[in-house]
């Protein structure tokens, strides 16, 4: 039976390699859709939470994985020994940046030589993580062509950018469309196949190289035009006009305008990372890429900015810094996940504290936050801790907060995010970015 046919009518057992906030929702949702699923993962303690039917991954409820390991669809396994029994094996393993910044493919290598042990006949391997141009031909082709077996004869090898947007319920794994470059037509063929199993929308593309460009474009296009809207925000505060409304006004346009918004600056394992991954290979190749590194300069400058407008908002009530208490809401790097990773909370709290402020923070979907010299846990909000601050900071606009009440009883709010929109309080009391 061929590969495809085998796909097709779902005996295809699919591995999925690296189950955080890519690889499990996919998982889950080749699972659902009727295939025999493992998700391969080094740690042990996900793997454990995993079979016990536990989700950390909120846009995948644990019921939902309870019931694809119940239908037994899905099982976790840190044993890198069943990749050989596999039909069709996709790589979602993290892309970080080392301290230098330059790309850290170490993870895809690891993962890869791990497939290409047990590589056989018959075959697909298909790398999600987002990474340079020309990782899938350059780097994964000849790991897996060295024990003698041909790309889109024996197996087949192909790129499909992962888009997933945590914590965005209008679009999931399937309302997104899925680009799919392979080594050769027929691995293009294969995996566009696989992917139409559960997303409505493949386009197939000429190579792994135009598909791990445009997956580094779509993700520099919002670095650069947040870092716009971040440069507004800095050029409105000179000038004494809400960008907010600017922005707003702007977007009246039905065409030729798409609006972002600035914030405390940029977090998450994308935006920060994914632009470095394509001026690194630019260089390799001999242009120095500008927009990227201009754009990051600015997204970073965000941090400091909002600590400025707390130092202002705090003088202007008389009070200093140090010894002030600073209630921070939200310290995931954006609505609706927990995700803190490059989340400017970070810095901005680690700032505050180094100040001599008393901070506290309230986040739904982070339970406790470990700075260098602080273990805090998540404060309950109520009226009383609203009370109890001097200052309330809005660094994410979690639906889950009632920004009637905070602005109600915190006498100070400095709000990041235009989350108290349309609210009002005496003059001086909502600082808005
Ligand atoms: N998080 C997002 O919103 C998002 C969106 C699109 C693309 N991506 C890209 O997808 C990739 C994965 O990102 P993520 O956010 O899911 O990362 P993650 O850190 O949430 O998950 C990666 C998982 O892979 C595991 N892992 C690492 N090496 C492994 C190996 N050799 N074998 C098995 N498991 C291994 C880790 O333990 C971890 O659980 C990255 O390239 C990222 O840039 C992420």
């Amino acid at each position: 039976m061929s590969l495809q046919a085998k796909i097709e009518d779902k005996s295809a057992r699919v591995a999925i390699v690296g189950q955080g906030y890519v690889g499990l929702p996919l998982a889950v949702e080749f699972a659902q859709a009727g295939f025999r699923v493992t998700g391969l993962e080094v740690d042990g303690a996900r793997v454990a939470a995993l079979m016990r039917g536990e989700s950390y991954i909120s846009d995948v409820p644990s019921e939902v994985l309870q019931q694809v390991i119940q239908a037994e669809r899905f099982t976790a396994t840190s044993d890198v020994g069943v990749l050989a029994e596999q039909d069709v094996i996709v790589l979602c393993v993290p892309t970080p940046l080392r301290k230098s910044k330059d790309p850290d493919v170490s993870h895809i290598v690891a993962a890869a030589r791990e497939v290409a042990r047990g590589l056989r006949s018959g075959q697909l391997v298909v790398l999600e993580s987002t990474t340079y141009p020309g990782t899938t031909e350059e780097v994964l082709l000849p790991m897996f062509e060295e024990g003698g077996l041909r790309a889109g004869h024996d197996f087949f090898l192909a790129f499909s950018p992962e888009r997933i947007d945590p914590g965005n319920p209008t679009f999931r794994v399937k309302e997104i469309p899925k680009l799919v470059g392979g080594i050769t037509p027929a691995c293009t063929r294969v995996a566009a196949v696989f992917y139409r199993q559960i997303v409505s929308q493949v386009f197939e593309l000429s190579s792994p190289t135009v598909a791990e460009l445009s997956k580094l474009y779509e993700n520099t296009f919002r670095s650069v035009n947040i870092a716009l809207a971040n440069e507004l925000a800095l050029i409105c505060r000179h000038l004494g006009v809400s960008v907010w409304e600017v922005i707003e006004a702007a977007a009246t346009k039905p065409f030729g305008f798409m609006a972002f918004s600035p914030g405390p600056g940029i977090g998450g394992h994308c935006i920060p990372v994914d632009p470095f991954y394509l001026s690194w290979k630019a260089r390799l190749n001999g242009y120095e890429a500008k927009f990227i590194a201009l754009a990051d300069e600015i997204n970073r400058t965000m941090p400091r900015f909002v600590l400025e407008l707390v130092t202002d908002a705090l003088n202007d009530a008389g009070k200093p810094v140090k010894g002030a208490r600073i209630l921070v809401l939200g310290v995931a790097y954006k609505r609706g996940v927990g995700d803190i990773r490059e989340s400017p909370a970070l810095e901005i709290i680690e700032e505050l504290f180094r100040r001599g402020a008393q901070v506290q923070y309230v986040d739904p979907f982070v339970p406790t936050l470990t700075l260098p010299g602080h273990r805090l846990e998540a404060a309950r909000m109520n009226r009383e801790l609203l009370q109890w601050s001097d200052l309330a900071l809005i660094l994410t606009d979690h639906r889950e907060f009632d920004y009637e009440a905070i602005v109600g009883h915190a006498p100070l709010v400095v709000d990041t995010r235009h989350a108290t929109r349309g609210l009002t309080a005496p003059e001086g009391r909502i600082v808005r970015l």
